[in-house]
């Protein structure tokens, strides 16, 4: 039998190249050998854009629609949206009554995103309660692995210490320990070198049109010892983010069969940023355009919501078991 796969990505802004190499990538291979399950998270993402929701549900179907340009197929993978499968809160809400606050405190990612998004009012009962709400998310679905970036560990672990409380007190083992399955590539750095985010407005977005991105490469940061064409630079060992991304997209972007070529010239001074940048530019926006762009009119904004609501349909039904399950457990069966 195929083993059960969850993930989810909150639709705060347009999707980046991070996502695309953090998560994308993976779940279009993974579909090909587990049941998966991909999910817009947007009650996750009301956590901290409840003062001004209201792109939310342009962002949602945005992101569906690059989902499926890129790959994710339908067919394959059941493609939906939580706010459309009630069970999430069902299950939350148990949860939430037998999580103790000190695990949701000590959450390390609970108490950057404070530091990070200062400046609004974050210290909210909805937000503490996040990985509650992803414990639900995951093990509503009894999902086996959960492909995420290094920074949700802590949720994954939250999830399994919650599923193996309820499995303790209840003296039934209703909930699988959920394994994270993390990306083999290492992070892109965001044009400024910092982690891309849409917040740090550093990233080069899927729906980006040539210009933008030509511009966009062009402000990125190379090897900073290098200040003249023909300075020799070290790209590997003064970690140019230009070559990491030529290193990145090489194969797929059909840049560089030459990165080997690029290093060496760059080191003898005889390339010189400006070009190897334009080379970068010409290989992003032919794989942009190859691998998602091109594809993105073959889907209406209104297929999107058709496949989500079909994916609803088809999440519920598993969910819709499972908090039998818990009832049954809880003695509230009618
Ligand atoms: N917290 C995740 C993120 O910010 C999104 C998410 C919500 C998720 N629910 C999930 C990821 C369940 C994996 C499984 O990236």
């Amino acid at each position: 039998m195929k083993s059960r796969v969850l993930s989810g990505m909150r639709p705060t802004g347009p999707l980046h190249l991070g996502h695309l190499i953090g998560a994308l990538e993976n779940w279009r291979k993974l579909q090909e050998k587990h049941s998966c399950l991909f999910m817009v998270a947007d009650w996750h993402a009301l956590m901290s854009e409840y003062e001004n929701p209201s792109n939310l549900n342009t962002y949602a179907i945005d992101n569906v629609i690059d989902w499926l340009s890129y790959g994710i197929d339908p067919h394959k993978s059941i493609i939906f949206r939580q706010s459309d499968v009630k069970e999430h809160l069902d299950l939350m809400m148990v949860f939430s009554t037998l999580t103790p606050l000190s695990w949701l405190e000590r959450c390390p990612t609970y108490k950057e995103q404070l530091k990070e998004l200062k400046g609004r009012e974050l210290t909210t009962y909805g937000f503490l309660g996040y990985p509650v709400l992803q414990a639900a998310d995951i093990l509503v679905y009894k999902a086996r692995y959960v492909p995420v970036g290094e920074d949700q560990l802590p949720h994954l672990e939250l999830t399994r210490e919650i599923g193996r409380r309820f499995n303790g007190l209840y003296k039934k083992e209703i909930f699988p320990e959920p394994e994270a399955l993390l990306t083999q590539e290492p992070r892109l750095l965001g044009l400024d070198n910092r982690k891309m985010s849409k917040s740090y407005g550093n990233f080069i977005a899927l729906s980006d049109p040539s210009d933008v991105v030509r511009k966009k490469v062009s402000s990125m940061i190379t090897d900073t010892t290098k200040i003249k064409k023909h300075d020799p630079g070290d790209p590997v060992k003064h970690g140019c983010n230009v070559y990491a991304y030529h290193k990145t997209f090489g194969a797929g972007a059909a840049v560089s069969g030459a990165l080997k070529d690029l290093e060496e010239r760059c080191k003898k001074g005889d390339l010189g940023c400006v070009e190897c940048k334009k080379l970068l530019a010409d290989g992003l926006v032919r794989f942009l355009e190859e691998k998602i762009q091109k594809n993105r009119d073959r889907y209406t904004r209104e297929d999107a919501r058709d496949i989500l609501a079909q994916g609803a349909h088809q999440a519920h039904e598993i969910a819709a078991e499972t908090m039998r399950e818990v009832k049954e457990t809880l003695g509230f069966a009618s």
